[in-house]
């Protein structure tokens, strides 16, 4: 009988909108450029730590609990209950920080749907079997250090994986600017969570592609997330006078980066190697027009969900840079790496979700995820689920990305609603 009561004010539980609306129209304007309109909050700047600090005061002004793990994410729990038993956690989530010039909702909108739905239950007074646990994880774009899904891969206990001493491409310390953001590089560990302390993750995003806008379906339902191998290279040369190094003997590294830029596009596009291939950050110094580039730093980003394309594809990459430094006289380095394996997202979350979408009215489609997600990494110590929503024109990591307000707070209740069923019927 109790239960009964209990699932039905579950069940007429509902977000609040405009109070949704209001938070992603406030926290877009912070690290937005006036200019482009476009939002530049890499993982740890200043920025970044703007928005943690908003995130954190809406979390305590709704009567939540946010702290800062030793990896920097944000972690917002329920008000302790007096005597309460240890529950697992529910955890939903995404992440702050943000590409260099990119949009407002990819990542931000996840962080702040989960703080919605559990401060919903907050205010419902109602005490689920799991406990509802919002986290912004920490600099999963890697825009700025180049280890994306830092927080979590910490959360994950995925430690082997991150480097000792993480430097941005600037060479700065990870180690000043995470305790600046409250986390602390040599209690990272204690960022874990053991596997079964999450009954299940979780995550609202953005689809940032075409597919529901093309279909027009308003949800999206992801089966699988794409696997990425991200290296970062650092192209030595030579540096030397424009006007008075003859062209025999140079070793030029800007030119030697360029055919790396080719040599990456042709692996997915003449040779099929992998899904797709990229460079997308390319800087050379000194950067100056009568100087030869003495030294080159630039990233590849390789994507396949078949875990052997992609580390054929990588294979294939390291082989050509090894032809390039010889015949280009440079030396050429691989930096930084990190890899995410495709992973498939549990069955019964997709069908929660899907139920969740159509008793809303709303209709859904089962797709995969072409970006990257922390629910891949979180995929290691729970079972994980993913809802998308409509991108206007398909388009993310620009200024122009946007949704339509009314599938931002569909997407919400979505959210909420798989939560709810999650809390009866979690694997
Ligand atoms: C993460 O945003 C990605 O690049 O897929
Ligand atoms: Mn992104
Ligand atoms: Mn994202």
């Amino acid at each position: 009988m109790a239960n009964t009561l209990v699932q039905q004010a579950l069940l007429s539980l509902d977000i609040d909108a405009a109070r949704l609306l209001r938070r992603i129209e406030e926290l877009g304007r912070i690290g937005r450029d006036p200019a482009t309109g476009g939002i530049s909050r890499e993982g740890f700047s200043p920025a970044d730590r703007e928005a943690r600090t908003y995130l954190m005061n809406e979390a305590r002004a709704a009567g939540l609990v946010p702290a800062v793990d030793a990896a920097g994410n944000v972690v917002i729990r329920p008000r302790p209950v007096a005597h309460g038993e240890e529950r697992q956690a529910l955890m939903m989530g995404s992440h702050l920080d943000t590409v260099v010039n990119g949009g407002r909702l990819d990542g931000a909108y996840g962080v702040l749907a989960a703080l919605e739905v559990l401060q919903t239950f907050e205010e419902s007074g109602i005490e689920p079997r799991y406990e509802p646990v919002a986290v912004a994880f920490a600099n999963e774009e890697g825009a700025l250090f180049p280890q994306p899904f830092w927080g979590s891969m910490a959360i994950a206990g995925r430690l082997a994986g991150l480097p000792r001493e993480p430097a941005d491409h600037h060479g700065r310390p990870l180690r000043e600017a995470l305790r600046l953001a409250g986390g602390d590089l040599d209690a990272l560990g204690s960022a874990g969570w053991p596997r079964g302390s999450v009954a299940a993750y979780l995550e609202l995003h953005v689809e940032q592609g075409p597919v529901l806008e093309r279909s027009g379906n308003r949800i999206g339902v992801v089966d699988a997330i794409t696997g990425r191998i991200v290296l970062t290279l650092e192209v030595t040369g030579s540096a030397g006078h424009s006007g008075t190094t003859p062209m025999e003997g140079r070793r030029d590294a800007l030119t030697a980066a360029a055919r790396v830029v080719l040599a990456t596009e042709n692996l997915s596009r003449d040779r099929g190697l992998c899904r797709v291939a990229t460079v997308g950050r390319l800087e050379a110094h000194p950067n100056t027009p009568n100087t030869i580039a003495g030294a080159v730093r630039m990233t590849v980003d390789l994507r396949d969900t078949d875990v052997w394309r992609a580390a054929a594809a990588e294979e294939a990459l390291r082989y050509a840079l090894r032809v390039i430094a010889e015949s280009t006289g440079t030396r050429i380095e691989v930096v930084a790496e990190t890899r995410s394996d495709p992973v498939s997202t549990s069955r019964t979350l997709q069908r929660a979700i899907e139920n969740s979408a159509d008793e809303l009215g709303l209709p859904s489609e089962v797709l995969s995820s072409g970006a990257g997600h922390d629910a891949q990494m979180v995929a290691d110590i729970a079972p994980i689920g993913m809802i998308f929503v409509p991108s206007i024109g398909g388009i993310s990591h620009v200024p122009e990305e946007d949704t339509a307000a009314v599938d931002l707070v569909d997407g919400a209740r979505v959210l909420l609603r798989t939560v709810l069923r999650t809390v009866d019927h979690a694997e």
